[in-house]
């Protein structure tokens, strides 16, 4: 018989309060670098986690940023598991319009750019009630003051205005903690801007083994405790030079097609200077469009700058179009087949969403055993 450890909560965790110093993040580069380098050898050892609220549709920033290396950690045989952080949206906003519209469209870029269904599971995590009865458990694992220091949370608010804040904003770490910890996973990828929710991950996995782990055996913790994965990505900016972002009508999105693209480029700001040279702190916009171009065609940005020479912008342009054209069109036609078929796109998202709840059932029993509450 096993007794529950009935200590109180202990909020000043060094962890949580250090998880955005510059230390911090060096020491997650440095377990990134050391997690890529095991990866090669022995994808065996992980189960990848890492999801996206379904807000708009995925742009080349996206692309560049993430979902390229979610596509390369599939392709070397690590189990992986995408989500579709379809919760989160009512986290951010009252109004949830065409919901549905938006989960659809992001399933369908995943599958455009070369995630497959058989291989990786992909689930909208409001269709997982197991998932989701964690956050419940994990709840009394953390305290009001540690997640209102959270600096995501904290930010948040502040982008509210002062109006108050919903109480799944203030908890939505814990749902995250319930995302990455349902299926176990133990690398989760994500942008720097994620690590204070890796960490609180991190103190509810270990919490929940202190008070409900077996006593005298920490070797195998029903929740092992996840690590960010921190990958090298390209700076890819908006066509304006600032950070690429939907709200600022910057983007170019995966499913626009090579017209609209085009017209997009056109518009791109550059600068006056006719001779084309990679410099990207003193000439970050046409440096960009040289980025994208070596993005789109694997050659170093200085070679595409020297060719083009005195070219002047006209000819960047026209350069950057067609290999943005070219690298994109084989997925931009499989997007279109798949948009076709809505039927298809209903089975993929039932099946990954069965993978998930079988993975979640499970996890939800193990907790129940640990927490002594199974009753049959
Ligand atoms: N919070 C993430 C974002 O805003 C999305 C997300 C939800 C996520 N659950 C996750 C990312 C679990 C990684 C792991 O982009």
């Amino acid at each position: 018989m096993t007794t529950i450890s009935d200590a109180p909560l202990d909020d000043s965790s060094d962890a949580l309060a250090d998880s955005t110093s510059d230390a911090s993040l060096a020491r997650s580069l440095a377990r990134s670098a050391q997690i890529e380098a095991d990866l090669e050898t022995h994808p065996e050892r992980y189960r990848m986690l890492t999801g996206d609220r379904p807000t708009g549709h995925l742009h080349l920033g996206h692309y560049f940023g993430s979902l390229r290396n979610r596509l390369a950690l599939q392709d070397k045989g690590v189990e992986t598991f995408v989500l579709i952080a379809d919760y989160q949206v009512i986290t951010d906003r009252d109004e949830v319009d065409s919901i549905r519209e938006r989960v659809y469209s992001l399933l369908t870029d995943y599958l455009s750019i070369g995630i497959d269904p058989q291989r990786t599971t992909v689930f909208a995590h409001s269709q997982v009630p197991a998932l989701n009865q964690l956050m419940l458990p994990f709840l009394s694992l953390v305290t009001d003051s540690e997640l209102r220091r959270n600096p995501t949370v904290k930010a948040e608010q502040e982008a509210t205005g002062g109006r108050p804040m919903s109480g799944l904003m203030l908890t939505y770490p814990v749902h995250q903690a319930a995302d990455i910890l349902f299926c176990k996973a133990n690398v989760v990828p994500v942008g720097k801007d994620q690590l204070p929710h890796l960490e609180q991950t991190r103190v509810v996995a270990r919490r929940f083994d202190d008070r409900y782990g077996r006593p005298g055996d920490k070797s195998a913790p029903v929740f092992p405790a996840p690590d960010a994965l921190l990958s090298e990505v390209p700076n890819l900016l908006g066509t304006d030079g600032t950070k690429m972002s939907k709200s600022r009508g910057n983007t170019i999105e995966l499913r626009m097609s090579a017209d609209d693209t085009a017209k997009v480029l056109k518009k791109a700001v550059t600068d006056s200077d006719r001779h084309i040279t990679y410099d990207p702190v003193g000439r970050p916009e046409v440096s960009n469009l040289l980025l994208l171009a070596s993005l789109t065609t694997g050659r170093d940005p200085r070679a595409i700058a020297e060719e083009i020479g005195d070219g002047g912008s006209g000819t960047l342009k026209k350069l950057v179009t067609e290999s943005v054209n070219e690298y994109f069109a084989p997925m931009r036609a499989r997007r279109a087949e798949l948009e076709a078929d809505a039927a298809h796109l209903r089975e993929i998202l039932a099946d990954g969403n069965a993978r998930a709840n079988a993975v979640a059932d499970a996890t939800l029993a193990e907790v129940r055993e640990a927490m002594q509450m199974v009753y049959a």
